[in-house]
């Protein structure tokens, strides 16, 4: 196998395949499904000071090309994450990075303080201010350059860890927000969470989705992810982690050539929870065949006609 590593920070990844938040559960789930200690990465859901149950169904729907989720950030809370997945996690050798969402500055800050007052093996923390689904807070954040800069300044200020901002294409400058975020400390940016759609069922003239409103992920979005990381990528100086509609390693290479230095394996796990796993090795061929000498060597490479 090639050298797939990567870098982010000052901490080495093993290659640049993670799974997405939402999309793997905790991360503690998937073993008996698949080699996870392959992965780059995993990032767990959301997480949350209380336990949520998140929306109403129905809150998942197939659209052409993907899907919308209103999920709505159901999860198990900060406390009994703590309890119940951590110890799991020292049997594990992949990275785990847990995704943090909250409805205010102070809860935010109140997770990542626990967090910090336990010994684990987490690597990081991947910062969701961009969830489409929640009546406060989430996407609040990511839509906002002075909130963005006032969160991740107090989150960084209360680490040592991987902070990784993750950043919502439902905005007109998402380039800002990136800037934001590394202007005040954030290790990198991952992008993008899923875009604001709607679906409706013509035949009951009723909408497929409880809150009406959902995130659409999946293949429909690689083009907007894309130019969402070549953006960042052109702006700032600090790693981009691309997501939105991954399948195949071709996806991979494009989002390393738009600019990313990892990914992020989303909707496809749905299909298959192994999409991840295999990618390793068929990005590890794409390199091998091509005219790169690594993947590293790929980052930002797209030629544009001007
Ligand atoms: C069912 C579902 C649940 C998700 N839950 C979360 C979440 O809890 N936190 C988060 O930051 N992103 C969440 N996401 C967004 C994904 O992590 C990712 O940003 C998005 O789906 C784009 O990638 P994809 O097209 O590969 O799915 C969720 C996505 C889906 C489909």
């Amino acid at each position: 196998m090639s050298n797939l590593e990567v870098s982010i920070g000052n901490i080495t990844f093993k290659n640049p395949i993670w799974v997405a938040s939402g999309t793997f559960g905790y991360g503690t789930e998937a073993p008996d499904l698949i080699d996870v200690n392959k992965l780059g990465a995993i990032v767990t859901k959301s997480i949350t000071r209380e336990p949520r149950e998140g929306n109403p169904p129905p809150r998942i729907v197939e659209t052409p090309s993907g899907m919308i989720n209103s999920i709505g950030l159901a999860n198990i809370g900060v406390k009994k994450y703590i309890k119940e997945m951590l110890p799991i996690y020292e049997d594990l050798s992949t990275k785990i990075i847990m995704n943090i969402a909250g409805t205010d500055i102070d809860e935010y800050i109140e997770i990542l303080e626990l967090m910090e007052n336990q010994s684990s093996s987490i690597t990081g923390y991947e910062i969701n201010i961009s969830c489409p689904n929640v009546n406060k807070g989430g996407m609040e954040f990511g839509i906002d350059c002075d909130m963005t800069a006032k969160l991740t300044e107090e989150l960084r200020s209360r680490t040592d860890r991987l902070i990784i901002m993750k950043l919502s294409p439902n905005v007109s400058d998402i380039v800002s927000i990136g800037k934001a975020s590394q202007d005040s400390g954030a290790d990198a940016v991952s992008a993008i969470n899923t875009v604001v759609g709607m679906s409706i069922n013509a035949n009951t003239g009723k909408s497929n989705i409880f809150t009406t409103y959902g995130g659409l992920s999946g293949p429909a979005i690689k083009p907007i992810g894309l130019a969402a990381v070549n953006k960042l990528y052109k702006d700032l100086s600090i790693p981009i982690i691309g997501m939105g509609g991954i399948v195949s390693s071709t996806d991979v290479a494009e989002y390393i050539l738009a600019g990313s230095t990892s990914v992020q394996v989303g909707t496809a796990n749905f299909r298959n929870p192994g999409t991840g796993e295999d990618l390793i090795d068929m990005i590890d061929t794409y390199v091998a065949d091509s005219n790169w000498k690594s993947l590293v060597e790929m980052i930002g490479k797209v030629e544009i006609h001007n």
